[in-house]
């Protein structure tokens, strides 16, 4: 059997035992994408998005897709959005620059942090987070302290399943204006393809990695999946057909 035929068949597999997913972050570059491709791969029986704002979603392939919208600041009064999900996509971030040092904190941490605890009170299994190439709860630079410290947090929780995702750099075309990424991104596209595919990764392969990954059964309890991981897990599937 190819490696092709063996994803596809995974995902047969997958699709037959009916699970239902929730993503948290779907109005953003990734988890928009991920929403999209979930959609196509129809890999779910239900698909739950939580977010602060509902989100215009229009034409049949959207007539699933449940929204919950909450308050972030009182996440405890949402529990039932959070209830009876086999499996969930966390992709929610901000940065400094928007939101401030503390406001940073308060998202990727302490959102990450609650909604997590409320995942799993909930019944969920599989759980995926989004996080940072560096994470390092020690480091001295906040974001990769924050996105250390809220892995480590999240694997308290105990999860059946747990993968952390640790990409370079998302290459994407970003709708919001951020001239330090767009630099960032015309930087790396200057540079031989090896050693840019070291430091950044296309959203989509993040994606397809966070995809082709869920629907390969597992029994380590904690996956830590880095760039170059990414990069193998995503392309498995540039050729195959949802
Ligand atoms: N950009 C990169 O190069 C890079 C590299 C490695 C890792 N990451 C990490 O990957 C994750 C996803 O990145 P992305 O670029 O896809 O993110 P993004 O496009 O900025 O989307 C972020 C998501 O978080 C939500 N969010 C932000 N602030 C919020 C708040 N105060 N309350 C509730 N929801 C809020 C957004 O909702 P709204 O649409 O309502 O604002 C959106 O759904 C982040 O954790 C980021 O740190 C990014």
């Amino acid at each position: 059997m190819t490696d092709v035929d063996a994803l596809a068949k995974l995902r047969d597999d997958f699709r037959m035992q009916n699970k239902s997913v929730f993503i948290l972050g779907a109005s953003g570059e990734t988890g928009g994408v991920l929403l999209k491709e979930i959609l196509e791969q129809n890999l779910f029986s239900r698909v739950t998005l939580i977010g602060r704002r509902k989100l215009n979603l229009e034409g049949e392939a959207y007539q699933n897709v449940k929204q919950e919208v909450v308050d972030f600041e009182k996440l405890d009064d949402y529990t039932s959005a959070f209830q009876g999900h086999d499996v969930g996509f966390c992709c929610l971030g901000t940065t400094r620059k928007k939101a401030g040092a503390e406001g940073f904190i308060r998202v990727d941490r302490d959102y990450v942090l609650k909604s997590a605890e409320l995942a799993k009170a909930g019944g969920c299994k599989h759980f995926n987070l989004l996080s940072s190439k560096g994470a390092d709860k020690s480091s001295n630079f906040l974001y990769l302290q924050i996105k250390g410290e809220v892995e480590a947090k999240v694997e308290e929780l105990n999860f059946d399943r747990y993968s952390i995702f640790r990409p370079g750099v998302l290459l994407c075309d970003r709708q919001e204006s951020r001239p330090g990424e767009w630099f960032v991104r015309k930087f790396f596209g200057s540079l031989p393809e090896s050693w840019a595919s070291g430091h950044s990764v296309p959203v989509i392969t993040v994606v397809r990695a966070m995809l082709n990954n869920t629907v390969k059964p597992s029994d380590k309890k904690m996956e830590l999946l880095e760039n170059k991981v990414i990069h193998e897990l995503g392309k498995a599937s540039d050729t195959l057909k949802p």
